[in-house]
């Protein structure tokens, strides 16, 4: 008998595959969906710190003015209610998706600044999450700020959060901090317990035509999971934290390997969007067949063993790999890139 079973954020999964913030938790009859396919847990999608500033806003100012001013005071989130909705109906639905399934809703918030929308963390853990999510997704375009302030200005929002709500929190996070493993390390004295690595960094194209910077959302490709599975083998036991590999995760080899880098979970989001619910099914099975033919027992027993701490040769983790990878490019008699083996 094979146990997927995990341990994250101290929720004890009885698989690793949870379903990351997404779209997907926008519709009740989805939950009991994702559970019935095999999700251990489901992270719901975030409510941005926007969203919320941006409600009080327009309640402040239609008790002012009346009910005019509430559509202009939105204009500045034009694509907002199309994806997410509002404050109230999201601790609603959390509510409700509580009672729906029986495996942990973690709830995600969206947000840099610390103030009055943190207060939702704790309106949160009312309405019956079982882990708070923290989505920071910041660019920081101002000259003048240092990463140290950066830094300095997450460490203290996870520490006010912590000091609010009981419930586990992890934090999500970019790729793009010049001390990684220490940045980890200060969330997780700050109170983290929990860190989901990574956010994608959605670069917007240009439109050549109408000379206009245009979002445009790609679903990941398998390949991007390889700088998750990277930091995930850096952190395992470096940093005293649960981690979550998001990005990436699109079959069975991904999330074992998502396991044997060290992760607690594996987050699935594109894959899902593309393939359906029910694709979580087949990598579940996916995993087992692949267990057996290779005689783990255990999630538990290959949980890092390909680590920073525990592969044999760690330089293929450190500055050895990029001197070894630039020298096994090779060129065929046409020009043409061949294979190293
Ligand atoms: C359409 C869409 C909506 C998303 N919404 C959220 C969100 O509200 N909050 C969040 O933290 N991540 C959000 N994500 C990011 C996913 O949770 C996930 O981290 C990312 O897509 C990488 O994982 P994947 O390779 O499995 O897609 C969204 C992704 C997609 C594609």
């Amino acid at each position: 008998m094979i146990d997927l079973s995990t341990n994250y954020l101290g929720l004890r999964l009885k698989n690793p595959i949870v379903v990351s913030a997404s779209p997907l938790s926008e519709k009740l009859e989805n939950f009991p969906r994702m559970r019935d396919a095999g999700a251990s847990a489901i992270v719901m999608y975030s409510l941005f710190e926007e969203q919320i500033e941006a409600e009080s806003e327009n309640i402040d100012s239609a008790l002012e003015y009346g009910a005019n001013s509430y559509a202009e005071s939105t204009s500045y989130l034009p694509d907002m209610p199309k994806y997410h909705i509002g404050p109230d109906r999201y601790l609603d639905l959390l509510q409700k998706a509580k009672k729906s399934v029986d495996i942990p809703i973690i709830a995600s918030l969206n947000g840099n600044s610390r103030g009055g929308w943190t207060q939702y963390a704790q309106y949160m853990e009312e309405a019956g999450a079982d882990a708070l999510e923290l989505n920071i997704f910041n660019i920081p375009t101002d000259p003048s700020i240092t990463g140290q302030q950066l830094e300095d200005s997450y460490v203290e929002l996870v520490r006010s959060i912590r000091k609010c709500i009981k419930i586990p929190i992890s934090v999500k996070i970019g790729p793009y901090f010049t001390s990684l493993a220490n940045f980890a390390r200060r969330l997780s004295d700050a109170g983290a317990d929990g860190l989901v690595i990574f956010n994608r960094f959605y670069q917007p194209d240009f439109d050549l035509e109408e000379l206009e910077v245009t979002p445009n959302l790609v679903l990941s490709s398998p390949h991007e999971l390889r700088l998750r599975l990277h930091w995930a083998a850096i952190l395992y036991h470096q940093v005293e934290i649960y981690l979550a590999i998001t990005g990436g995760v699109h079959d069975a080899t991904d999330v074992l390997k998502s396991m044997m880098a060290g992760a607690n979970v594996a987050m699935m989001t594109s894959a899902l969007l593309k393939y359906g619910i029910e694709h979580i099914g087949v990598v579940l099975s996916g995993m087992e067949a692949w267990m057996e033919e290779h005689e783990y027992t255990s999630i538990k027993q290959m949980r890092g063993s390909m680590s920073l701490v525990n592969v044999e040769d760690p330089t293929a983790f450190l500055r050895g790999n990029y001197l070894k990878m630039l020298g096994s490019y090779s060129f065929g008699e046409t020009g043409t890139a061949l294979p190293t083996y």
